[in-house]
C-alpha cells in the first residue's frame, strides 16, 4: 500500500496554522458539551469524558482522517474538526477498480448507529473494497465504533463531491494512486 506517497499527488491545500489549536480535547473543554456519557465497553476500549471526545481521538489515532479528510496528510493533521472526514477526492486504484475514502459526514446522516457498527464489523457485508482497513475496524469494540459515529455526527453534514467508485478497467478522471502498482488492469 502506498498511502505514504499521497502527498506527492495531492493538490496543494493551505490551512491556517491557527487551525492546529482545534484538536482533540476541544469537545470537553467546557464540560457543557459532554453529551454522550460512556456506556460500558464490551472489551478493550478508549476512556474519555464523552463518546464524542473518544470518537475524535479514535479517528485521529485510528488513521480515519488519512483517507477520509482532504488535506490531512499534506498538512500533517492541521485540519480543523469542521473540515474533517468529509471524504477524499484522490482515488485508490487496484484490481478492484478505483475506490474513494467516502464522505463519512454524509454517511452518518443516512445510516443508523447500529448499521454503522454492522458495516464496520462485516466489511460492508463482504462488499467493502481496499484500502479501507476493514480487517482493523472489525476488531474494534462496539463502543469505540459507536463513539466514532457520534463524533462524526456531531460535526454535522458537509457536502464535498467525492467521486463515485469505479469498476476495474474504467479510467478515473481525477487524481488517483495505484495501491498495487502492478494492478491487474
Ligand atoms: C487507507 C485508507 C483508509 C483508511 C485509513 C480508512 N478508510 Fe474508511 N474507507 C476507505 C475507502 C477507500 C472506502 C471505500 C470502500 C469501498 O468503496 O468499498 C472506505 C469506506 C469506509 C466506510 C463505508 C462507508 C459506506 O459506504 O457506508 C466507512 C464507514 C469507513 N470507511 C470508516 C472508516 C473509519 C471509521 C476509519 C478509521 C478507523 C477509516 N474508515 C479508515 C479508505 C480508508
Amino acid at each position: 500500500m502506498r498511502v505514504l506517497g499521497l502527498r506527492r499527488y495531492f493538490a496543494i491545500a493551505v490551512f491556517a496554522a491557527s487551525a492546529a489549536c482545534q484538536t482533540a480535547g476541544s469537545a470537553s473543554s467546557t464540560g457543557s458539551t459532554d453529551v454522550g456519557a460512556m456506556p460500558a465497553a464490551d472489551g478493550p476500549a478508549v476512556a474519555a469524558t464523552s463518546m464524542e471526545q473518544a470518537g475524535e481521538y479514535l479517528t485521529i489515532v485510528g488513521s480515519c482522517n488519512d483517507c477520509h479528510t482532504q488535506g490531512w496528510t499534506e498538512s500533517q493533521g492541521k485540519v480543523p474538526p469542521s473540515e474533517r472526514l468529509a471524504g477524499l477526492n484522490v482515488g485508490f486504484r487496484g484490481p478492484w477498480g478505483t475506490s474513494y475514502g467516502k464522505n463519512l459526514r454524509t454517511v452518518v446522516q443516512r445510516q443508523s448507529e447500529d448499521h454503522w457498527v454492522q458495516v464496520l464489523k462485516t466489511s460492508d457485508e463482504g462488499d467493502g473494497k481496499p484500502p479501507m482497513p476493514w480487517w482493523n475496524t472489525k476488531q474494534m469494540s462496539d463502543r469505540d465504533l459507536r463513539a466514532i459515529y457520534r463524533y462524526i455526527k456531531s460535526l454535522g453534514p458537509r457536502p464535498n463531491g467525492v467521486p463515485r467508485s469505479l469498476p476495474p478497467g474504467r479510467e478515473p478522471t481525477g487524481q488517483y494512486i495505484w495501491v498495487t502498482p502492478q494492478g491487474a488492469q
